[in-house]
């Protein structure tokens, strides 16, 4: 293993369904550091409010907000469409709303990953419709199928293959999110997941 410690089957975050790790910790906050360069140098002179997609994006929120120097807000948002399930259910469903109101402001909405796009669509149309002056998308993650120029998602951290992965935030069924690294998940054989 890399970095980010060997996965263990007898204890600790990782056990044996923690496969090949994928992002090393090195990795992600080497990216990190360099999208809120970005972030910094695009928002010069401006206020933004950073949206954190509850619950995966509270790690990259967290590391992101640190990597940028200018007076940011953070507000929260939480939505579901996968529940415990490993694949979508199809519809969004707002589990919380944001307490900022974000009409004129620049709001970034902060996700761990992109996958078939359908949970930012649904959070473009409902902000979008509150009147921001200006709404970006920053994820850290970007699946290599998701239609990035369709969806406007400004700033991706890395794009991945379909594999099913968990750590920094992602999870299997609530499990793994504090992983420090990205791996592989390795569901049971007989698992239905
Ligand atoms: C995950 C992830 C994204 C969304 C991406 O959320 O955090 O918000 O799925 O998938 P999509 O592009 O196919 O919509 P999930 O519903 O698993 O909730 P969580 O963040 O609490 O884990």
């Amino acid at each position: 293993m890399e970095n980010g410690g060997t996965p263990s089957p007898t204890g600790g975050v990782a056990d044996a369904h923690v496969g090949r790790i994928v992002l090393s910790e090195q990795q992600i906050a080497a990216r990190i550091s360099e999208l809120g360069a970005q972030l910094t140098e695009d928002y010069a002179g401006k206020r933004p409010l950073l949206v954190c997609v509850l619950r995966g994006a509270y790690a990259f929120l967290t590391d992101l907000a640190r990597e940028v120097d200018l007076p940011v807000e953070i507000d929260f948002i939480a939505v579901s469409s996968y529940g415990s399930s490993t694949r979508t259910s199809g519809v969004v469903r707002l589990v919380k709303d944001l307490d900022v109101e974000i009409t004129d402001r620049d709001v970034i909405l902060v996700e761990d990953i992109v996958d078939t796009g359908l949970t930012l669509r649904y959070l473009r149309r409902s902000l979008e419709a509150r009147g921001p002056a200006s709404l970006e998308v920053c994820s850290l993650l970007a699946r290599e199928s998701a239609d990035l120029e369709g969806l406007g998602v400004r700033y991706v951290g890395f794009t991945i293959p379909g594999d099913f992965i968990v750590g920094y935030g992602l999870d299997a069924a609530e499990r793994y999110r504090n992983l420090r690294y990205l791996a592989i998940y390795e569901p049971d054989s007989s698992s239905d997941e």
